[in-house]
């Protein structure tokens, strides 16, 4: 049999058995059976990873395996890790594992071993960090290094700034990270406005160094400096580093080439925290908590490499993603961090997961016939359960959920966390519970009101109920276990990508807006040509001409 056919087969096994469990509510699965949580969660160290609380049975995940082998998901993940060119349409590896990778295993790319070039990148990194925490590194006026401000937008941007967030707790003191992403000059100033010149250090994080929101921000940042520091152009010595592969372009900029820290086409823009592009958050935590952050990730690879499909966490995460997606037609997937510092998890996933499987083109070039990556989008709870979660609760979307929480807070303010970790298990319970009409009823009415008002509000006050969620429980968001939950999701969506058919490793789908920009850009600073857009943007064009003085065409 053909792997396509193989593939069919599992598929079509998945339909049918959708249409055979759909009407089962998860409730009555546990109500019916009470080894439930214990034969539906994980346990991997400290993490418990509880997925009982899905449409799913025995079976379910049986025919999902099935579909993990018809797509020979084994030999996809070892050529990953062998450091195959599985990004097919740039002819290169993603290997971004051998970023972190603490064994002794040699990580090769064409017949080369790339562990001696990354080791000696992390030893620099090491270096560096420690001259400027012990003062050898100073600025140009001789003043100790106070502020770290990493200048880069995408990958470059999201993994830094999230981690950073996260780890507060293990910020290095006297240090403060920034981070500048978006062109809109608003974000700059109000990050320059509270710095000194003479104690900032600007990381200019750009792999390919010719991003163009990334170039216009460190040329202003520059001009800052410069200006703030007497003119002096030697000064950029002292306060630029960056973080990229393109040497040429790095000089070309003015900064010191002893000051670039380099990485490798084979690392994918989201997925490069694990590289130089970290450099700012080693910078705030301390060489040995990013290394530490590292290792976390790496245990995650060896779980993922090694563990059976049954017992692999983030295999079960993906197919959960790919059953709810392709099966019961769910289109979005929301992450739930109850952890404040995880506040921006969910836009760093937002690019890991939408960058990479938002495509609907198969790695043979055909348009495909189901659908792929879903939106992902999340906020922390509490905040969120006083927002978006009347939606969760009783919308027409069914949208499945990833809880995830810890054990151990940081602070020691009395109360707050038990509060946290309740409502977090609160929701995810009444998320799969609901509230029936007539208990609804039973308890208007024991409340006091009418028959006919309590008919009047049960249907408004009940609540389905069977809907999905994951929890996730860690012990403490340390830098480890960042490293580990990144690692988790990294994972789930090479899976998923693998089971679509699809490249995850590209982005061709940011290029067209990205060259449009630029021919419009001297379109509103000089004269549009005509007939070079449709109706709409023209008018825009104008609009905004008319608008900043610019002469009318
Ligand atoms: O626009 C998409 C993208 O290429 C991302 O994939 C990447 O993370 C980001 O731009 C930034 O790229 P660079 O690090 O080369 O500036």
């Amino acid at each position: 049999m053909k792997r396509s056919e193989h593939v069919q087969r599992a598929w079509r096994a998945l339909h049918a058995h959708q249409a055979k469990t759909r009407d089962t509510p998860i409730r009555e699965r546990f109500a019916t059976d009470p080894t439930r949580f214990a034969r539906f969660s994980l346990r991997l160290d400290d993490l418990l990873f509880d997925y009982s609380k899905n449409r799913t049975t025995e079976t379910t995940l049986g025919r999902l395996h099935d579909l993990a082998d018809a797509v020979d998901l084994a030999t996809e993940i070892r050529r990953m890790f062998d450091g195959a060119a599985i990004n097919v349409t740039e002819d290169r590896p993603a290997f971004h594992v051998a970023l972190r990778n603490r064994s002794e295993r040699t990580m090769k790319v064409d017949g080369t071993d790339v562990m001696p070039q990354v080791r000696e990148v992390l030893r620099r990194m090491g270096d560096f960090v420690a001259r400027v925490h012990d003062g050898r590194w100073r600025g140009y006026t001789g003043r100790r290094v106070t502020d770290v401000v990493n200048i880069g937008i995408g990958g470059s941007n999201l993994g830094p700034s999230m981690a950073s967030e996260a780890l507060r707790p293990y910020w290095i003191d006297g240090l403060r990270p920034h981070y500048v992403a978006n062109v809109d000059g608003a974000h700059l100033a109000s990050t320059l406005a509270d710095l000194d010149p003479a104690t900032t250090l600007f990381c200019v994080a750009s792999k390919t160094f010719t991003t163009q929101e990334t170039l216009t921000n460190a040329q202003s940042a520059r001009a800052w400096l410069v200006g703030g520091l007497g003119g002096h152009l030697a000064a950029v010595a002292q306060h630029f580093v960056a973080l990229s592969r393109n040497a040429h372009e790095v000089e070309a900029f003015g900064i010191d080439p002893c000051n670039r820290f380099e990485l490798w086409d084979w690392v994918g823009g989201r997925y490069s925290l694990w590289s130089a592009i970290g450099l700012s958050v080693a910078l705030v935590i301390g060489m040995d908590n990013f290394q530490a952050m590292l290792s976390g990730a790496h245990d995650i690879d060896e779980h993922f490499r090694t563990t059976p499909w049954e017992r692999n966490i983030p295999v079960t995460m993906a197919l959960l993603g790919v059953w709810y997606t392709n099966f019961w037609g769910a289109t979005s997937h929301v992450v739930l961090p109850y952890d404040q510092r995880l506040h921006r998890l969910p836009a760093y996933l937002q690019q890991a997961d939408m960058e990479s499987n938002g495509k609907s083109v198969g790695r043979d070039g055909r348009r495909v016939t189901h659908s792929t990556g879903p939106i992902v989008w999340g906020e922390p709870g509490t905040n969120s359960q006083h927002a978006f979660f009347q939606l969760l609760h009783q919308g027409t979307h069914l949208i499945p959920a990833d809880f995830i929480t810890f054990v151990e807070p940081h602070h020691t303010l009395a109360g707050h966390h038990t509060l946290l970790v309740a409502n977090c298990l609160a929701q995810s319970e009444a998320l799969m519970r609901g509230l029936s009409e007539d208990d609804v009823r039973t308890g208007l009415r024991a409340a006091g009101l009418d028959a006919d008002e309590a008919a009047r509000l049960a249907p408004h006050r009940s609540f389905d109920g069977n809907r999905p969620s994951n929890t996730l429980i860690f012990h403490r968001l340390d830098p480890r276990t960042l490293g580990r939950i990144l690692a988790l999701y990294e994972h789930k969506i090479f899976v998923q990508g693998v089971v679509w058919g699809i490249n995850s490793f590209d982005q061709w789908g940011v290029e067209l807006g990205k060259s449009l920009a630029r021919t419009l850009i001297s379109e509103l600073e000089h004269t549009p040509t005509p007939g070079q857009h449709d109706a709409s943007t023209n008018a825009l064009v104008q609009h905004f001409r008319s608008h900043t003085g610019a002469p009318r065409t």
